[in-house]
């Protein structure tokens, strides 16, 4: 079972975040959507305080165990937000159980599968964190610059390193593990095109690991769409735009819920 907090009362909202993190990724915008809903914030498989499975880490089992943690709390079916490597997990949710979902808000997200180029640069990714503590470093000091828009992290220094911290704080195995299940991940365009929710989309107009043209092509298959582009934002808008995200969500959720 996976390490989860819930926060406040009321209608039940799963917050699912990216990689390297755990559920405090989301600890910008709790504060004001505690205040009127149930948050269930849980840490995906080998990371934070949640272990790593013995089999190979997928992302059909974090779905599982999502709603594991649903199934727990009695959750028949909840608006789903999920942050990139937390978006391929809630679409994959959609995949499992459609019935589960009530909305989803896909944040810096994308249904798409990695290109080959991103596989193979994944895999040089892997091969050189799995070297040692130092290499590792290496790696996440690399990645922490993409995280956000350029110029953002100039002004913001400890953003950088605490992206570089939380990885860090976990084994290089999880770490690797995270990225063969990114590899590994089905295209999920097909659950977009079926979903009968409303589906959100949060963009960042300078988004570095997702790029916008890569989910614009996305934002039409749903039935149901709510696009939001943020001009100065990459790909972490709970650091770089963390009102508007949250602003951004609580209307999606009323949304979802006035027409479900
Ligand atoms: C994430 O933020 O979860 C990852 O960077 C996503 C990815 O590498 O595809």
């Amino acid at each position: 079972m996976l390490h989860y907090k819930t926060i406040g009362e009321g209608q039940p909202i799963v917050l699912i975040h990216g990689f390297p993190g755990d559920g405090s990724a989301w600890d910008n915008i709790t504060p004001g959507l505690s205040d009127k809903y149930r948050l269930i914030i849980p840490d995906l498989p080998g990371a934070g305080n949640s272990p790593l499975p013995e089999e190979p880490l997928t992302l059909a089992f974090m779905a599982r165990s999502v709603i594991e943690v649903m199934n727990k709390e009695n959750i028949k079916n909840a608006v789903i937000a999920g942050h990139s490597m937390g978006g391929y997990t809630a679409l994959e949710i959609a995949a499992q159980a459609p019935h589960r979902i009530k909305g989803l808000s896909l944040v810096h997200s994308s249904a798409h599968t990695d290109t080959e180029e991103k596989k193979e640069s994944r895999r040089k990714a892997i091969r050189l964190m799995l070297k040692g503590e130092a290499q590792k470093e290496m790696f996440l000091r690399g990645a922490a610059p993409n995280m956000f828009a350029p110029g953002f992290a100039d002004g913001h220094p400890g953003y950088l390193q605490a992206f570089v911290d939380k990885g860090m704080a976990l084994p290089k195995e999880h770490l690797a593990a995270f990225y063969e299940a990114m590899i590994g991940r089905n295209d999920t365009t097909d659950v977009l095109k079926n979903s009968r929710f409303p589906v959100q989309w949060i963009i960042g107009m300078k988004d570095q690991v997702i790029p916008k043209e890569d989910v614009l092509q996305l934002v039409a298959l749903s039935a149901v769409a709510d696009v939001q582009l943020y001009g100065d934002c990459g790909h972490l808008a709970m650091q770089e735009n963390p009102e508007r995200l949250a602003r951004d969500l609580d209307t999606f959720i009323v949304f979802c819920s006035e027409i479900v």
